[in-house]
């Protein structure tokens, strides 16, 4: 299974909307096929493993990091597939988390008469895949903040400066959480500030051409038309409040969609619910205090990604985050941390809050 799970997260920066899944068929102590889903539409781990299996696959053992599907989506089910190759023992690490098809692919593997067991390395298989089963058991995706600070904690000199605080080590990193993402979101503050790019540049990365969707909230539509990232591959949406003229920015390109309001902006609570109608899994989060203040106050922020410099920046600077007044200690926020790491000069501190 650590092998299936191994083969799995190949998928990391192309699977998506789809389930990062790793397949691995043993026969007698001996790995006889392997799999993985590489990109939505075409052939899922299982069928990728048993067609490198061939006739091996009789009597053998299928390892998969996901519950075989047993339902027709884009390609026919996983699981009529490992009965029809007649595997004698299927092991999942965890359920389908849709909650209209979870167990009916280990069900169908059962009534077939094969032995279908599920949960071996669960914990890993759902860490791998905590968008996807945020989006589909949850009904939002999951949400990365990346922040980029000095040791003191400042995200940006009092004046708006803050390019570069972080080196390139970091800054390459962040292209692949974004790559990993199915949006990347930012608050206009930002976007008038820094006339930010948002883009995945590294071509090994943007696999099959997969750019995130960019997501700018503007509850009052004040982007500009000659913003650079309109410019560039990949699609952006802009989201506001309703009554604004959103003409000259659908000219230049951007798609502009209305929600309510909440909290005297953009409602964030629909944008996110929006974004997983449209199969968002992961969402990263690169704004301002602002805008990651609100997201850290009201709970939505699933994981941080902290890249801090060794540099101090003094105090006329801003913070990581503008929350309302949290004014005693037990107001305060706990995390786990989940990893600390050496990127170039830089830390990487991936926390996740406690709750
Ligand atoms: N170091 C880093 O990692 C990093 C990353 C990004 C930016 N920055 C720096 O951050 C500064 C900009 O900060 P900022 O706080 O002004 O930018 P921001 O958080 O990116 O954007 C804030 C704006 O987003 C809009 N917004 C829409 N919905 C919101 C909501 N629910 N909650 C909060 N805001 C919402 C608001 O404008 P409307 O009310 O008009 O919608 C708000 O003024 C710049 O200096 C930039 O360089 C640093």
């Amino acid at each position: 299974m650590s092998r299936a799970l191994e083969l799995a997260a190949r998928g990391e920066f192309s699977a998506h909307p789809n389930p990062r899944v790793g397949c691995v068929i043993v026969r007698d102590g001996a790995v006889v096929g392997e799999g993985w889903h590489e990109v939505a539409g075409e052939d899922h781990a299982e069928i990728r493993a048993l067609r490198a299996a061939g006739d091996a696959a009789r009597g053998a053992c299928a390892y998969v990091s996901l519950e075989p599907c047993a339902h027709h989506g884009k390609t026919p089910p996983c699981a009529t597939a490992l009965i029809a190759a007649g595997v004698a023992r299927v092991v999942a690490a965890m359920q389908d988390p849709f909650p209209a098809v979870g167990g009916r692919g280990l069900e169908a593997l059962h009534d077939a008469g094969i032995r279908a067991e599920v949960g071996l390395l669960r914990d890993e298989a759902e860490r791998l895949n905590a968008g996807f089963v945020s989006r589909v058991a949850g009904g939002r995706p999951f949400l990365r903040l990346k922040i980029a600070s000095s040791l003191d904690g400042a995200t940006a000199m009092a004046s708006g400066e803050s390019r570069w605080i972080t080196g390139p080590e970091a800054r390459t990193d962040v292209q692949k959480l974004r790559a990993r993402s199915g949006a990347v979101m930012t608050g206009i503050g930002t976007v008038l500030a820094d006339n930010p790019s948002l883009d995945v540049r590294d071509d090994t990365l943007a696999t099959h051409g997969l750019q995130p969707l960019r997501v700018v909230l503007d509850s009052r539509l004040r982007m500009p038309p000659s913003a650079t990232m309109l410019t560039l591959p990949g699609a952006t949406l802009v989201c506001c409040t309703a009554g604004h003229d959103a003409a000259g920015l659908r000219d230049a390109g951007a798609e502009v969609a209305e929600f309510g309001a909440h909290d005297g902006a953009v409602n964030v609570f629909e944008v996110l619910a929006a974004l997983a109608e449209r199969e968002v899994n992961d969402v990263l989060v690169e704004a301002g205090p602002r805008l990651a203040g609100y997201l850290l106050d009201k709970e939505l922020v699933d994981e941080l990604v902290i890249y801090q410099a060794p540099h101090i920046m003094g105090s006329n600077t801003r913070r990581m985050f503008e929350t309302p007044a949290w004014t005693v200690l037990g107001d305060r926020l706990a995390l786990d941390i989940i990893e600390v790491r050496k990127v170039g000069g830089d830390t990487r501190i991936t926390a996740r809050p406690t709750s």
